[in-house]
């Protein structure tokens, strides 16, 4: 059964977070983790949601070693961390965590332009990748990821509507960095909705036009629009979903 997308997450108490859940595909390649970036990587990320009261509510780290020790992970971490005296920590776990969400990448028809095959895109995709160029969306989303490699305040031209989650002023104290947020990776992007930092962009057609008048101060046309998201959709992940169940 498919899963309804929801604007925010439930937590293992049913309490919800106050942002959107970003994918973990790709993570690996941010440049620092959360909207806010406030974590430097996915090791220090991981160490996050697993106490935090919204989310997971493990009360204690020695907790959450206990529930791996009691379903039987010791052997795995014995193996992981042949070197360590005490394998199983709150630190390897987090260790571990990460060197398995750096594995889930994903690849699409985009890669395999990038590489060369001109025919890995249509010419409507190409079109849409024109017209996402020539209309400024590049300037932020940049490198592989098409974003994921700097922070610019959401409402860079016009204001957002929802001011609520002051972003990364949260983090840094600075009054500068208000509303400012990570740039979000566009791969696989088609299939993340709903969009932004509040969820609050049901459709990428919808995300796509408020993106364009927020921070580039344009409206575009419904041809437009339609163009960039025919190229948006290009980027969706062409690896097969397979669960590895032999840990
Ligand atoms: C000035 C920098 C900037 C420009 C220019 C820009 N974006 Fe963004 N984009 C952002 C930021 C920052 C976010 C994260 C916003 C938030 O807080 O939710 C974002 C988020 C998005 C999202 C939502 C992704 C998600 O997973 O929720 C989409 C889609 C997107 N941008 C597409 C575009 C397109 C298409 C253009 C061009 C029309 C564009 N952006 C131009 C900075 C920019």
């Amino acid at each position: 059964m498919a899963i309804a997308p929801e604007k925010t997450s439930l937590g293992a108490l049913g309490e919800r977070g106050d942002r959107n859940s970003p994918t973990v595909f790709n993570a690996g390649f941010h440049m620092a983790q959360f909207w806010d970036g406030r974590a430097a990587d996915l090791k220090e990320q991981a160490k996050g949601p697993i106490m935090n009261p919204v989310e997971m509510a493990i009360p204690d780290e020695a907790t959450a070693i206990n529930n791996l020790r009691e379903a039987g992970y010791s052997e795995y971490f014995a193996k992981a961390f042949p070197a360590a005296a005490e394998p199983m920590t709150y630190d390897n776990m987090a260790e571990a965590i990460a060197a398995f969400e750096r594995t889930l990448i994903t690849a699409d028809r985009f890669d395999e332009f990038l590489k060369g095959d001109n025919n890995a895109l249509t010419a409507d995709e190409k079109q849409g990748l024109r017209t996402f160029i020539s209309t400024g969306c590049i300037a932020c989303h940049s490198g592989s990821m098409l974003g994921a490699t700097m922070y610019q305040k959401m409402g860079l031209v016009n204001a957002y509507a929802n001011t609520t989650d002051i972003g990364r002023e949260a983090v840094t104290g600075n009054a500068s960095d208000r509303f400012v947020f990570k740039v979000s990776p566009l791969r696989d992007v088609s299939r993340t909705a709903p969009y932004f930092h509040d969820g609050a962009a049901a459709t990428l057609e919808e995300a796509v036009e408020q993106m364009a008048w927020l921070q580039l101060g344009r409206r575009l046309s419904a041809e437009d629009t339609a163009s960039i998201v025919t190229f948006l959709n290009a980027l969706e992940n062409t690896k097969a979903p397979t669960l590895n169940t032999q840990l």
